[in-house]
């Protein structure tokens, strides 16, 4: 023992700095014993890497769900409205909540639908295919299949694959009939009062005519929860729309008013929570609109993005504090992951949970 090198012992034994007694170790859930559902998620946030982002994530969801008015200090400022316990007592954080298309093409779809249903969110933001699949699901199905299907057959086939799902070309043709009529009425609606449309007047419009249970915006239109596409047009609705205007030249769906109510309604919120499923606009639109109140209080991002390319898809949400659209000092997350995989355990435990036959009450 006396031979071994003093430096070479001091490097490797070098003494630790003395441990807080709060801190939290590291440790998994233990299979030996009976196990809830409830525990088995709560077991996430020590167990480290990403699941323990998702334990964060479950935590500041539920923070967004519980804060009131009534939390803050009545400040000098304050208007009449809000100065009696009561009305303050009413006044809730504000979620909005993005997603990419794909996610409406996966299962997903039924999570944000029981999301909207139950009007847990204020305001939703998507891309094209985002809006056009959920319609397009209540006309035909999207089948489960392989990521390795040879293209080319597929296409023999009238079969397109997003991921390892397919969809049958079919199903955009049911999608064109049912939707040109829907535009012909609207181009005559718009000829009559003068009125343009937005593509989320546009989307609650289609909601309404859908009248189907199973589709996000029937619910969307029936709570009156707003629904942005600011890139309507970047998919199978985009291909109707030109079509449509050779046939029918003349319907305008104006982004102008869209932004300004999205812009609105972020600076409205006393308070203003996100929840972003993956990256590009949807991602971005609703962390700009959160720029004119001077940033979100609490961030959640659930997207597989990188950062070392500069992509905002990638960006963590220290990025977006640089830009003032979260708040220094906010609450925030990116759990880097397969929404999928993520985000029906997020809802399971937070906005699921509290709904009278919760999945986990039971
Ligand atoms: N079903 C479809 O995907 C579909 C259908 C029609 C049109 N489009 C169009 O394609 C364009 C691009 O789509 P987009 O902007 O919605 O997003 P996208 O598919 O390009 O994804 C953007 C980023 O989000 C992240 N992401 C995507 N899926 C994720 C997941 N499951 N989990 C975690 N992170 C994920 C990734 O970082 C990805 O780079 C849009 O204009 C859209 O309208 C898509």
């Amino acid at each position: 023992m006396n031979n071994v090198p003093k430096d070479a012992s001091a490097a490797v034994l070098q003494p630790s700095e003395p441990i807080p007694d709060n801190t939290t170790s590291v440790l998994g859930p233990n299979f030996d014993q009976p196990i809830s559902l409830q525990q088995f998620i709560d077991s996430y946030e020590r167990i480290g890497f990403q699941a323990t982002s998702l334990g964060r994530a479950i935590g500041i969801v539920n923070r967004m769900r519980k804060w009131r008015l009534s939390d803050d200090p009545i400040t000098e400022d304050e208007s009449e409205e809000y100065r009696s316990a009561s009305a303050r007592s009413k006044i809730r954080c504000d979620i909005f909540l993005g997603y990419t298309s794909n996610l409406i093409s996966s299962g997903l779809r039924e999570v944000i639908l029981y999301l909207v249903k139950h009007k847990h969110v204020a305001a939703l933001v998507t891309t094209a295919g985002g809006i056009e699949e959920d319609f397009i699901k209540c006309l035909g199905k999207t089948y489960l299949a392989d990521f390795n299907l040879n293209g080319a057959e597929l296409r023999k086939r009238g079969m397109n694959r997003i991921g390892n799902l397919i969809v049958p070309n079919d199903n955009y043709c049911k999608f064109e009939d049912w939707l040109i009529p829907i535009l012909d009425q609207m181009l005559a609606e718009q000829k009559a009062t003068g009125n343009v449309w937005t593509p989320s007047s546009l989307i609650r419009r289609l909601g309404k005519e859908i009248n189907n249970e199973e589709s996000v915006y029937y619910w969307a239109y029936k709570n009156n929860i707003p629904v942005f596409c600011p890139a309507l047009t970047d998919g199978s609705m985009g291909d109707m729309i030109y079509f449509h205007s050779f046939r029918s030249p003349g319907l305008i769906i104006d982004i102008v008013q869209d932004i300004r109510a999205l812009n609105e309604l972020a600076r409205a919120s006393r308070k203003a929570g996100m929840i972003i499923l993956g990256g590009g606009v949807c991602k971005h639109q609703i962390a700009n609109a959160m720029l004119f109140r001077n940033g979100a209080d609490y961030s959640v991002y659930i997207n597989t993005g990188q950062e070392f390319d500069g992509s905002d898809s990638g960006a963590r949400p220290d990025e977006a504090v640089s830009w003032g659209k979260i708040r220094a000092g906010a609450e925030t997350v990116k759990v880097f992951a397969d929404a999928t995989l993520v985000f029906p355990i997020l809802v399971a435990a937070t906005f699921a949970k509290e709904d009278c036959n919760g999945p986990l009450n039971s």
